[in-house]
């Protein structure tokens, strides 16, 4: 057995004796790097944020946070990780070191008080100070000044959240920082400037970052795999039902941390190439289950607006680095936010097994709470979303903090309106059953009707009743069935404003 490793701050980090579930955080704090913190191990708080080196979208590299935490040590072997503690240029014998961009910026701004949020955040702000196109939206943003006074509240919001020098302040949606408070930190986060020419880790942009390490990696009668190909993998799969299948494992990594959970066989899909393509053809999009968010995100551009809308809502930049299309709807959860939005769309998913593929509309994916058609020797492939897509879509997230939080209810649209009728109608609903659900009745009272305040005020009431909610302790059954009828309410107002701006 080959020991798996890990470049560590440019260090070969060899993983054993760590079991297989140890996590990335684990190992760094085993290994004496302790700027690299543990605040909540669920992937909420990015106290543990570190740099990996992954397949860029706009160069050969791009340095990606994400939670240690929530990684296990063995998914990163072969990879190049940097941790706060790599980010500094050591100084020679008797003479201190110099500090990283980013960590000056929050050193002379004041952005640190107990520092215990402190590396996360400077791994956080190194990804993006890294972002190859940060600096050409600055300059877009600049151009766009130029132009004055076009629209002075979207302007607000985008000097809010992005900063002069192209800084995007939701790169920092997934660290907290409970004493220094945030307005030091965006200080520094919009003070950043651009990488010198002779930065290294800008310069390790221009190459191709390590290749996936097939490995396997035993430990007390416990393994971890990383297949090579698809292939393996589903032959891995149907040898072994009990597998514990991860991909960014920003779920599994909170059973492991919160509820002991471990797994005597876990494996690794989410490099499979063949769980890694995205092809926009003439009459769908096909996205591969094991992209991140984060990199469909970036390399749609926008190309589905009702996926453009889902992912900043969609939990942090940290989590959306790491978590998959596959992951959320491989966990079945009846709160995940893709669903709705791919239900509307009217996805189809490619399941593969060891004899072959089927095609399974996600319609009929899901069967019961966290339940679904997908065997246990099945790996979702890909997620295809059928084109010409609806005009007039929107995906709603009702919870409890605007951003990083887990849905009360999710609604999703995509409508066909033409001369003013609904020609379709298509509703996905979160939050509301046992598993996510179309809106049927609702579908059914606008389709083939005027969009009109009484048409969407009759099919707000069908919209009211969908579904089974629930009383938790995110909201009230009542709560849910108000705010799913609101959403349509909502809806119809966006529109008619469109029409009559
Ligand atoms: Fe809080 Fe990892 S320790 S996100
Ligand atoms: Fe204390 Fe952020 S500086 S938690």
């Amino acid at each position: 057995m080959v020991t798996p490793r890990i470049t560590v701050n440019g260090n070969d980090t060899p993983i054993a004796p760590a079991a297989p579930h140890t996590t990335m955080l684990d190992l760094l704090r085993e290994r004496g790097l302790t700027g690299t913190k543990e605040g909540c191990a669920e992937g909420e708080c990015g106290a543990c944020s570190i740099l990996v080196a992954r397949p860029g979208v706009n160069k050969p590299t791009d340095w990606v946070a994400v939670n240690a935490c929530l990684i296990p040590a063995a998914s990163l072997d072969g990879q190049e990780v940097i941790t706060s503690e790599g980010l500094a240029t050591p100084g020679e014998p008797g003479t201190p070191a110099t500090l990283h961009p980013v960590q000056e910026e929050m050193a002379v701004r004041g952005g640190s008080q107990c520092g215990y949020c402190t590396p996360g955040f400077i791994c956080s702000m190194a990804s993006e100070y890294y972002r190859p196109d940060r600096c050409a939206h600055a300059a877009d943003a600049a151009d766009a000044d130029a132009g004055a006074d076009a629209d002075a509240d979207a302007d607000a919001d985008a000097a809010a959240e992005h900063g002069p020098n192209g800084f995007d302040l939701h790169a920092l949606s997934g660290n907290l920082c409970r004493c220094t408070g945030y307005r030091p930190i965006r200080d520094a986060a919009f003070a950043v400037g651009a990488p010198a020419e002779d930065d290294p880790l800008a310069r390790r942009r221009e190459q191709a970052p390590p290749e996936p390490a097939a490995t396997a990696y035993t430990q007390d009668e416990r393994t971890f795999l990383r297949p090579g190909t698809l292939t393996e993998a589903l032959r891995l799969l149907r040898e072994r039902p009990d597998t514990v299948v991860v991909a960014g494992s920003t779920d599994w990594g909170v059973e492991v941390n919160i509820r002991s959970r471990r797994a005597d066989h876990v494996i690794a899909v989410d490099r499979l190439p063949e769980l890694r393509e995205l092809r926009v053809g003439s009459d769908h999009v096909e996205i591969g289950a094991a992209l991140t968010l984060t990199e469909i995100e970036r390399r749609l551009d926008g190309a589905v607006p009702l996926l453009a809308d889902l992912f900043p809502q969609f939990a942090s930049r940290l989590i959306r680095n790491g978590a998959t299309l596959g992951g959320n709807l491989g966990t079945g959860s009846p709160i995940g936010d893709s669903p709705p939005v791919l239900l509307a769309l009217e996805a189809t998913l490619t399941l593969a097994d060891a004899d072959g593929e089927r095609q399974v509309p996600l319609a009929d994916y899901f069967t019961g709470y966290r339940q679904s058609v997908r065997r246990r020797d099945e790996l979702i492939r890909s997620v295809r979303v059928p084109l010409p897509l609806s005009p007039v879509t929107a995906f709603h997230k009702i919870a409890k903090r605007r951003f990083d939080d887990i849905s009360s209810v999710a609604i999703a649209f995509a409508l066909d309106i033409e001369d003013g009728i609904v020609r379709k109608a298509r509703i996905g609903l979160g939050g509301v059953a046992a598993t996510p659900i179309r809106a049927l009745e609702t579908e059914a009272a606008l389709e083939g009707e005027a969009w009109t305040a009484s048409t969407v005020e009759a099919a707000a009431r069908a919209l009211r009743a969908e579904g089974t909610p629930m009383d938790d302790h995110r909201a009230s059954a009542g709560y849910r069935s108000a705010m799913l009828g609101q959403s349509l309410l909502k809806l119809y107002a966006q529109t008619t404003e469109a029409v009559s701006s």
